[in-house]
């Protein structure tokens, strides 16, 4: 037996199902899916297919009490029962606190309950490691009203370092962000996943991103929605969208998109295994 699979997820979610209210359609139903450590895997799918409402399932945002779920969500090895202070979630929009400065945004919810107790000196070093990260060394003093979109959300990465994330969970983080920026903070993401030995599970409508960044691609369809189909990606880096290594599978991608909108209503099948193209 081959014994290719890391020791253990950092992110296991098996039979998953979730529906906001008792009696209602289950937005998604038996999504399972694992996320190893330092891996990027990118979760693709129509609109409205349950991507934001998984990714906040697995983080144990939606409080199953308030819908409808099942299955088991299992964060390095253990049951999930709460969020956990080393799953981070980074959003479209950055979420910053007007009144607050940029250091201050990083720094914010350290201090909360289920983060690990930091006294006050490494609670700085953490927030200026943070924004050195993302390039924003120095200007940790800037307040929300004096930066740009991409600084912003450079700022939203930065909080979601500070707690030392073994999981950054990010919903469609880099879609408001004109091109270049996007490709840059793209770029930054890739780069901080491994030097900081994080895994990354980022949702994105964006079929050259999810290549861009991804080892892994999950598509996501049906209703409720499933995970239909599954791709490893090519691992060379740097990635350029044009490479030809990636052509063929931008194309089965796209068909594939197509095909779970078109059976948008119908059930999905349940996904067999992943599948990866040759290197050109
Ligand atoms: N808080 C909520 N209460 C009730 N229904 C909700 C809630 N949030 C989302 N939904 C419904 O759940 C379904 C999935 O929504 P979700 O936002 O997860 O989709 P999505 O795949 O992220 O879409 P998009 O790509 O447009 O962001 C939709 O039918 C939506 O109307
Ligand atoms: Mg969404």
């Amino acid at each position: 037996m081959s014994e290719a699979r890391p020791a253990q997820a950092v992110l296991e979610a098996r039979d998953l199902s979730f529906g906001y209210a008792r009696g209602r359609d289950a937005v998604f139903e038996k999504v399972s899916l694992e996320v190893a450590p330092r891996e990027i895997v990118c979760l693709l799918g129509g609109s409205g297919c349950g991507k934001s409402t998984l990714l906040r399932t697995l983080a144990h945002l939606e409080a199953p009490a308030a819908g409808r779920a099942s299955g088991q969500i299992r964060f390095l090895g253990e049951p999930l029962a709460a969020p956990h202070p080393r799953a981070a979630m980074v959003f479209q929009q950055p979420g910053l606190l007007p009144w607050l400065d940029a250091a201050r945004n990083v720094g914010f919810g350290l201090g909360f309950a289920r983060q690990p107790r930091l006294e006050r000196a490494r609670r700085e070093q953490r927030v200026q490691d943070a924004l050195a990260a993302v390039g924003l060394a120095g200007q940790g003093g800037l307040y929300p009203s004096q930066l740009s979109g991409g600084m912003a959300q450079r700022v939203a990465l930065a909080r979601a370092l500070a707690r030392e994330p073994v999981l950054l969970l990010a919903d469609e983080p880099f879609s408001a962000l004109d091109a270049i920026t996007r490709a840059e903070m793209q770029d930054l993401l890739v780069e901080l996943v491994h030097r900081w030995q994080t895994a990354a599970l980022l949702v994105t409508h964006d079929i050259d991103e999810a290549i861009l960044v991804g080892d892994r691609i999950l598509l996501m369809g049906g209703a409720p929605g499933r995970i239909v189909r599954e791709w490893c990606v090519p691992a060379q880096r740097p990635r350029t969208a044009d490479a030809a290594a990636f052509t063929a599978l931008r194309l089965d991608i796209l068909a594939a998109l197509h095909t779970a909108r078109a059976a948008g209503t119908a059930p999905a099948a349940p996904v067999s295994s992943p599948e990866s193209l040759p290197h050109d």
